[in-house]
């Protein structure tokens, strides 16, 4: 990989508190991504494996009183590097009593205030997000005209009110929505969900952002609509170019659209390199648990016979009460006896097997 990444997370740490339990959830725990300037980085794995959190944390939105985040979250625009997360541990405090945590206390308007002057500039401008409900997502009782236009207004040079309708209807006209002068003056509620969700891409990407956030962009869009919102992404990747983070847990979307992966489970990363390697079911090399979620996609055959849906057998992770070993060991099919003791009781480091994958399992390492 060429030069410094736009977005790059290191060791990213968002923890919830919760006082009955006296012990903190691990939502994610210890993630590193790096995005290359015009690449898309997808992030997928099983529900509650922390891909939104991950997204969140990045967008300042994890504003649930108990919720602790540390790491470094480093954004480079224009020449600046800038660390999103710089002094946010100021304002929590942790107690522990012999080994327990006992109190976390958080100056929860003091953090909001911080974490809104370090974002401001770079919330909806250098880093724009899609979110999965555009309808839940944008003003519904103003046009979507006119909130891509305000988005414009306030985060380009465009200051022009005529120049910015123009490039409204620029974007309406990009994310292909049919009569963008008569969709400029529909409410969200107007449009139907493709609809919709093409206004908010448009709306994510008038900004011109250095990176764009999409989490489950297709997700609860029905089958036609899911494909023709990934031909409308793929399009725009080679258009548009823009820095992309794709969250999903839709495999074929992911492998579509990004050019990296990294899989995620139990607030960390299993698996990263390239996608065509890692989501090719023909490629052996992978981590176990991305070889189960694939073979957990229904073939057409399957889909036809009604016998599809296998999840990946075994309970997702408690990430309360996390396992000392590898966090998938309990579900593995590939432990050997020969690595089992290591795999249950030394969690593996991601470790490069081949260039630029990376794989934290016991089976391509003997300690
Ligand atoms: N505000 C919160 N307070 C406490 N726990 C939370 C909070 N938000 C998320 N979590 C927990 O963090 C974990 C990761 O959640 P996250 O939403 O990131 O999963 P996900 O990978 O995006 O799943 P999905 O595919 O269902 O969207 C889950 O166990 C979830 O219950
Ligand atoms: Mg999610």
């Amino acid at each position: 990989m060429i030069g410094v990444p736009v977005l790059k997370i290191e060791n990213l740490r968002t923890y919830f508190y919760s006082s009955s339990k006296q012990a903190f959830s691990r939502a994610v725990d210890g993630v590193n991504l790096a995005l290359e300037k015009g690449e898309t980085l997808g992030i997928v794995g099983e529900s509650g494996s922390g891909k939104s959190v991950t997204a969140l944390s990045v967008m300042g939105l994890v504003t649930a009183e108990p919720g602790v985040i540390t790491g470094n979250i480093g954004l480079k625009t224009d020449g600046v590097q800038k660390n999103l997360l710089q002094d946010i541990e100021d304002y929590v405090k942790i107690t522990n009593e012999n080994g327990r945590t006992v109190e976390v206390s958080k100056d929860n308007p003091g953090w909001q205030r911080h974490i809104d002057r370090v974002l401001r500039g770079v919330r909806g401008k250098e880093i724009s997000m899609i979110f999965q409900n555009p309808k839940l997502s944008m003003n519904p009782f103003s046009s979507v005209g006119k909130q891509i236009k305000e988005a414009i207004m306030l985060n380009t040079s465009i200051n022009n009110a005529q120049e910015a309708r123009e490039r409204t209807l620029y974007w309406l006209e990009q994310v292909k929505i049919d009569s963008p002068r008569l969709r400029y003056d529909n409410n969200p509620y107007g449009l139907s969900g493709g609809m919709c969700q093409r206004a908010m891409i448009a709306m994510a990407l008038s900004s011109e952002p250095s990176v764009l956030i999409a989490d489950e962009p297709t997700t609860g869009l029905d089958a036609t609509i899911q494909s023709k919102i990934v031909s409308l992404l793929e399009e725009l990747k080679s258009s548009v170019g823009v820095t992309t983070l794709l969250i999903s847990h839709d495999i074929d979307v992911i492998k579509t659209l990004s050019d990296r992966v990294s899989v995620m489970y139990g607030g960390r990363v299993l698996e990263s390199g390239p996608s065509k390697e890692i989501l090719s079911a023909a490629h052996n090399d992978k981590h176990p648990y991305t070889a189960a979620l694939l073979a957990s996609i229904p073939t057409a055959r399957q889909i036809k016979a009604k016998s599809y849906l296998q999840a990946i057998k075994g309970d997702v992770l408690d990430t309360i009460n996390l396992p000392s070993g590898c966090l998938f060991y309990a579900r593995c099919h590939q432990v050997t006896e020969q690595i089992k003791m290591q795999c249950k009781h030394q969690e593996p480091e991601l470790r490069e097997i081949s260039s630029n994958h990376n794989v934290r399992c016991w089976r391509f390492f003997n300690a």
